[in-house]
């Protein structure tokens, strides 16, 4: 068997020992020392399940999600999908992944080109990772999915509403048939109205498609709707993870039991400012990751110890 033959394992993604730093700068450039954005991460992503990756602010989701997707080099360790340690593979023969494993960014703007029509940016993708192939069906097929047809196919992305755009990011990820899609605070830049209508997409192209997510949210009542298992992250550790109503229902972490407090309060708007205002403090006191590995306090549901 070749490396890139895909074995079907119930585990699409598995993290070993994933360790990322980066040199930390002072305002003159200068390198005073190293953050460990991600600090010896071993986490499993079963094959059609929704991962949640809460924490607060700086905790290192984006950068886990990052190297997950080999879009930052990890500093140690391993990303293995379908079977293949992808930190080991020449970059040459990492095409079939970046094809495979998709993200979905907060800011939509940003990640569209705002002098390309809808249809111009979804091709875009589809020309570099599929070249063999007619982009324009594809792309078409996919905006149509996420609810975009017609001549509006032809705007560009100035000329829609937030929460279109958003869609249009969706279809561009979709429009390769990746297995797995990290969504990146997907819903963050949108208005509440919107945010509801743009979790419902996603769940309905994950049922449709068979699509994998790690589902990275500050939004705890989304997460609690909408994942499977949920991780907890703090300062590049998983603190504690298991099924997601069961973490919401009995954490065992003193920080995840900090998390839900400042979050789950009824208004989502006065919940995010606090988990804000809690994100903003470098260090919270008495909180430190105390232990050094994950203990399985019920089946499934683990907690650093
Ligand atoms: N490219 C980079 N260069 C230097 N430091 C970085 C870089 N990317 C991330 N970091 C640092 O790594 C740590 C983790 O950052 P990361 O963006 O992964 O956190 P996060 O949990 O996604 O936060 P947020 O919820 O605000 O998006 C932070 O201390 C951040 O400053
Ligand atoms: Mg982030």
């Amino acid at each position: 068997m070749s490396d890139l033959t895909p074995t079907r394992t119930a585990d699409l993604v598995d993290v070993r020992g994933l360790v990322k730093t980066f040199p930390q700068r002072n305002a003159w450039g200068r390198t005073t020392g190293t953050t460990r954005a991600v600090d010896g991460i071993d986490l499993t992503i079963r094959r059609g399940e929704t991962l949640a990756l809460v924490g607060e602010s700086g905790s290192g989701k984006s950068t886990l999600g990052r190297c997950i997707l080999q879009m930052d080099e990890p500093t140690s360790g391993t990303v293995t999908y379908e079977g293949v340690d992808l930190t080991a593979l020449p970059r040459a023969k990492r095409a079939p992944y970046h094809r495979s494993m998709q993200v979905i960014f907060q800011d939509p703007f940003s990640s569209l080109n705002p002098h390309r029509t809808a249809l111009q940016n979804v091709m875009e993708p589809l020309t570099v990772l599929a070249p063999d192939s007619d982009p324009r069906p594809r792309a078409i097929e996919a905006l149509a999915a996420v609810g975009i047809d017609g001549d509006a196919v032809n705007r560009r992305p100035r000329a829609f509403s937030g929460g279109q755009r958003q869609r249009i990011v969706i279809a561009r990820a979709i429009a390769v048939r990746p297995g797995f899609v990290v969504c990146d605070e997907p819903l963050s830049a949108l208005d509440m109205s919107i945010q509801a209508q743009v979790t419902d997409l996603l769940l309905r192209l994950q049922r449709e498609l068979e699509l994998t997510y790690l589902f990275i949210s500050h939004d705890l009542s989304v997460v609690r709707e909408i994942a499977t298992r949920t991780a907890v992250m703090n300062r590049g550790r998983i603190v504690e993870l298991g099924p997601t109503a069961e973490v919401f229902a009995s954490p065992h972490h003193p920080y995840t039991r900090h998390l839900l407090d400042a979050a789950l309060s009824t208004d989502p708007a006065q919940a995010r400012r606090r988990l804000e205002r809690i994100s903003a403090r470098p260090e919270p006191v008495g909180l430190e990751p105390d232990g050094t590995a994950l203990a399985e306090v019920t089946p499934g549901h683990f907690v650093l110890r």
